[in-house]
C-alpha cells in the first residue's frame, strides 16, 4: 500500500486536511510537524514545512527518508499571475521551477534542470479533482508554479517574472519541493489556490482570501485523495 506525502507551509494551508485525519502518530523532526494518520483509508503523512525554499526543502527531503512517502503532493495558496487567473481559481502544476535562481545557473549546476516536471498521473489525478469539485465562481488551469524568496506584491516585479517564465501563479516553496521529490525520484505535484494577484493590491486581497483560498486547496487534495 502506497504511502502519500502532503506539505503545506503554513497551519492554516493543512488545518481542513488535518481535521479530516485519523491520527496515528504526530512527531516534531527538526521544527516540523509530521501527522501520520489515514483520510479515506489511504495511508498519509501530513506535515508543515514553514513559509520558503529551504524549509520546503529540509521538510521534504526529511518525508521522503524517514516517512518514505511515494509521492509528494503540496497545496496551499499563491499569487495569480496569467491575465486567465483570477482569485480562488486553482492552479495545477505542470512544472515549477524558481523565479529567483538565473537559467543559466539551473541549467549548468546539478541536477542540471530548468523546470520540474509534475507526475502525469498525480496531474490527471487533481485535474478530476478540479472538475469534481468545481463551480461557476472558479477555473482551474494546468501551468507554470514558480518560487522565490519573496511575497510579490509589486507589478514592476510580477511583469518581469511574468516575460521571463510565464507561469500561472507564484509562491515560495513549490519549486523547493518539486526540486528535492526530482532528485529522490519521487512523483510531485503542486496544488495552489490564489488569494491574490501579486499585484501593488496583493497584501490586502492575501488577507481577505488567505484562508479561503487555503482551504480551497485542501478540499482538491482531499478530494483527490478519495480517487487516487
Ligand atoms: N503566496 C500567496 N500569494 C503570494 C504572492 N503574491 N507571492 C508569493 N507567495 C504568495
Amino acid at each position: 500500500m502506497s504511502i502519500i506525502g502532503i506539505i503545506g507551509a503554513m497551519d492554516l494551508e493543512i488545518e481542513l486536511l488535518k481535521n479530516n485525519m485519523s491520527l496515528i502518530k504526530e512527531e516534531n523532526i527538526a521544527g516540523f510537524n509530521y501527522y501520520n494518520g489515514t483520510i479515506e483509508g489511504k495511508d498519509i503523512v501530513l506535515c508543515g514545512c514553514g513559509v520558503g525554499k529551504v524549509n520546503a526543502a529540509s521538510c521534504t527531503q526529511i518525508l521522503i527518508d524517514r516517512f518514505n512517502v511515494d509521492c509528494v503532493i503540496n497545496t496551499g495558496i499563491a499569487g495569480g499571475m496569467h491575465s486567465d487567473v483570477k482569485v480562488c481559481d486553482v492552479i495545477v502544476s505542470q512544472d515549477v521551477s524558481y523565479h529567483d535562481v538565473r537559467k543559466q545557473q539551473m541549467m549548468s549546476c546539478f541536477p542540471f534542470k530548468e523546470y520540474f516536471e509534475g507526475d502525469k498521473k498525480l496531474i490527471e489525478s487533481a485535474l478530476r479533482a478540479c472538475e469534481l469539485t468545481k463551480n461557476e465562481e472558479w477555473n482551474y488551469h494546468l501551468g507554470r508554479v514558480v518560487s522565490g524568496e519573496c511575497f510579490v506584491s509589486d507589478s514592476v516585479l510580477k511583469k518581469k517574472i511574468i516575460e521571463e517564465y510565464s507561469p500561472h501563479c507564484v509562491e515560495m516553496e513549490g519549486a523547493a519541493i518539486g526540486h528535492v521529490a526530482h532528485i529522490n525520484n519521487i512523483p510531485f505535484v503542486v496544488i495552489r489556490s490564489i488569494s491574490d494577484n501579486a499585484d501593488d493590491d496583493a497584501s490586502i486581497s492575501y488577507e481577505e482570501f488567505e484562508t479561503i483560498s487555503a482551504e480551497h486547496s485542501a478540499t482538491i487534495v482531499l478530494n483527490m485523495i478519495k480517487n487516487i
